[in-house]
């Protein structure tokens, strides 16, 4: 695997890639990679003869009071399981090379509506910055496809909307989320919990499953269910942020009548804001 850390020298090798016609497929990370992470990996190699990934902790799309300082930065280990993982490029730029005037004056790429929802109304800025770095790194590494989890069911959703409306010529493709023997969906953030409360994380998903069963046994009353959700949580040890149940489509609330249909969470557990969602049809 090759390290590059300037715009100039990554653009200089895709070009000739692209040139002897590989197809590119494209991994964003923000690093200290997990087996999720690895999952994207494993399957830009289904769709692309050569697969880059990014490690970029981005500032703009940190909060004043978010843990920016204390995002977990491990280049080295990242470097081996991407190695591991047989991924050719690993472009890992700085925060000059990304924003050399600062974040303050740079142009931003907004997905409305969408990116206010949710996550986005718990974090002010949060998806502008994301759909920011992520249409430079569009810009800069050109890929035909590009990989994301859908652990960010929001993200993804948001990322989606940018690439059609913008005309980006880029195929999205949105990864199963890899979760661990109790549930608990892999995340960086993880790393944050004591042994107590990583055993008491799982109950997120477990509620979101609940939740769904209830929904799949004909129970269509979303807002009770889901303030009984936030209780449950609340037992475990959570602070819950939001817990709702949305369309998959656009992510308005659901209805009666709604079959595709998405229970999306966030809540706290100690320092660390974990989300997780499932996504599901209704026969
Ligand atoms: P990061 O949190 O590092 O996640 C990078 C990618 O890995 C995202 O597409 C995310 O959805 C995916 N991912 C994380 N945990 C996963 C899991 N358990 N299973 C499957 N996929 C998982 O998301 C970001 O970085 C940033 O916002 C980024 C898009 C890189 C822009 O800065």
């Amino acid at each position: 695997m090759i390290v590059i850390h300037s715009i100039k020298e990554l653009r200089e090798h895709l070009s000739r890639q692209r040139q002897d016609g590989l197809r590119i497929g494209f991994v964003p990370t923000m690093g200290n990679l997990h087996s999720g992470h690895i999952q994207l990996i494993h399957e830009a190699h289904k769709v692309s003869d050569t697969v880059v990934c990014s490690i970029f902790v981005n500032p703009m799309q940190f909060g004043p009071n978010e843990d920016l300082e204390s995002y977990p930065r491990t280049l080295e280990t990242d470097t081996e399981k991407l190695t591991a993982a047989g991924c050719h490029i690993l472009f890992a730029p700085n925060a000059c090379e990304m924003y050399p005037n600062g974040t303050g004056v740079q142009t931003q790429v907004d997905v409305p509506d969408l990116g206010d929802e949710l996550c986005g109304a718990s974090r002010p800025g949060h998806f502008t910055g994301v759909t920011t770095v992520v249409t430079k790194l569009f810009n800069i590494v050109q890929p035909d496809t590009a990989l994301f989890g859908q652990k960010d069911f929001q993200q993804l959703a948001i990322i989606r909307k940018m690439a059609a409306d913008l005309c980006m010529p880029i195929d999205i493709i949105g990864v199963p989320t890899v979760r661990a023997d109790s549930g608990l969906a892999l995340s960086s953030r993880n790393g944050y919990l004591s042994e107590t409360e990583r055993a008491a994380a799982p109950a997120l998903y477990k509620t979101l499953v609940e939740i769904r069963q209830a929904i799949e046994s004909g129970n269509k009353d979303f807002d009770t269910l889901c303030h009984q959700g936030k209780q449950t949580l609340s037992k475990a040890g959570f602070k819950p942020d939001y817990l709702n149940v949305r369309r998959q489509s656009d992510l308005k609330p659901a209805q009666t009548g709604d079959d595709s249909l998405v229970i999306l969470a966030a809540a706290y557990m100690g320092s660390a804001r974990l989300i997780d969602n499932i996504a599901f049809a209704l026969n």
